[in-house]
């Protein structure tokens, strides 16, 4: 009965991480494609095509269901693979829909027509694919309206911890920020639309000032996935236990994930 979780590389970790407090008796099996992280400056195709391969992976470990805990793959693959290339007895999900929720104030499968909500203001953090796909906007215009979205690609911060550069992380983070604040400089909220970024939540939260809520995918994913599940249990696969694969180095980024969760994390390598 285990669920499969797919990140270009070590940003998933923050999702898992929720995951696995949340639904502490299901084996998760992660896939990091670190050997061609960052997927943020690649083509849709491209995306496409590698998000395909590591949700087959996966798939091969007995993991029924497959969440993309990675923004990129989900603005620029999912729909597609959902239409032309998810089996009918597997599913793969993203990780925009419960943070969208969450920013407009709605409950799981509330399908009423947009309205006005609380927030007029947001930032949108992503990565350069992210931003030019726009499928954030376009999932909120399904549920809200007069939101004012102003979005930052996020160039290199990706790579910087992909590298485990922490200090290059810290200030491209800080000058993305800046950016940002000149086009838009009060916003109310603030979504970090790529799953590495929570690995540098406190430096957005600092740059942003502590008067801007700062929204990111980790607990959301987790609480909705606990909800898919008790809806669906039958999408828990056949798999046993839990691990962690890499199209990596796996002792480099063994270490890598180490330093960033703070705590000990260890990769096997996604193909013999
Ligand atoms: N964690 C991925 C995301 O949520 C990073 C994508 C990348 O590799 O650029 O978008």
């Amino acid at each position: 009965m285990a669920v499969g979780v797919f990140d270009s590389g070590l940003g998933g970790l923050t999702v898992l991480d929720a995951l696995a407090r949340r639904l502490p008796d299901v084996p998760f099996v992660y896939f990091g494609d670190n050997a061609h992280a960052p997927y943020g400056v690649r083509t849709h195709e491209d995306i496409f095509n590698l998000t395909c391969a590591a949700t087959q992976r996966l798939w091969d470990e007995g993991c029924d269901l497959v969440i993309l805990a990675c923004n990129t793959a989900s603005a620029a693959a999912l729909k597609r693979m959902q239409e032309t290339w998810v089996p009918p007895h597997k599913r793969v999900l993203g990780v925009f829909v419960p943070l969208i929720e969450a920013l407009t104030e709605r409950q799981w499968g509330d399908n009423s027509p947009p309205r006005e909500v609380a927030v007029k203001h947001v930032a949108l953090f992503a990565t350069p694919a992210t931003v030019a796909s726009r499928a954030f906007q376009r999932e909120l215009s399904f549920r809200a309206i007069g939101v004012d979205v102003e979005a930052q690609p996020c160039g290199g911060v990706v790579d910087a911890i992909e590298q485990g550069d922490e200090i290059l992380a810290e200030a491209l983070v800080r000058s993305h920020v800046e950016a940002l604040k000149r086009r838009m400089p009060a916003p109310e909220a603030a979504i970090l639309g790529c799953t590495h970024y929570p690995l540098m939540q406190k430096v957005f939260q600092d740059a942003l000032g502590s008067n801007v809520k700062v929204f990111s995918q980790a607990n959301l994913v987790a609480e909705s996935l606990a909800d898919y599940l008790s809806r669906r249990p039958e999408m828990l696969g056949s798999g046993q236990m839990s691990k962690f694969l890499t199209t990596g180095d796996p002792a480099s980024v063994s270490s890598k994930a180490t330093q960033f969760m703070r705590k000990s994390v260890r990769f096997e390598a996604a193909y013999a």
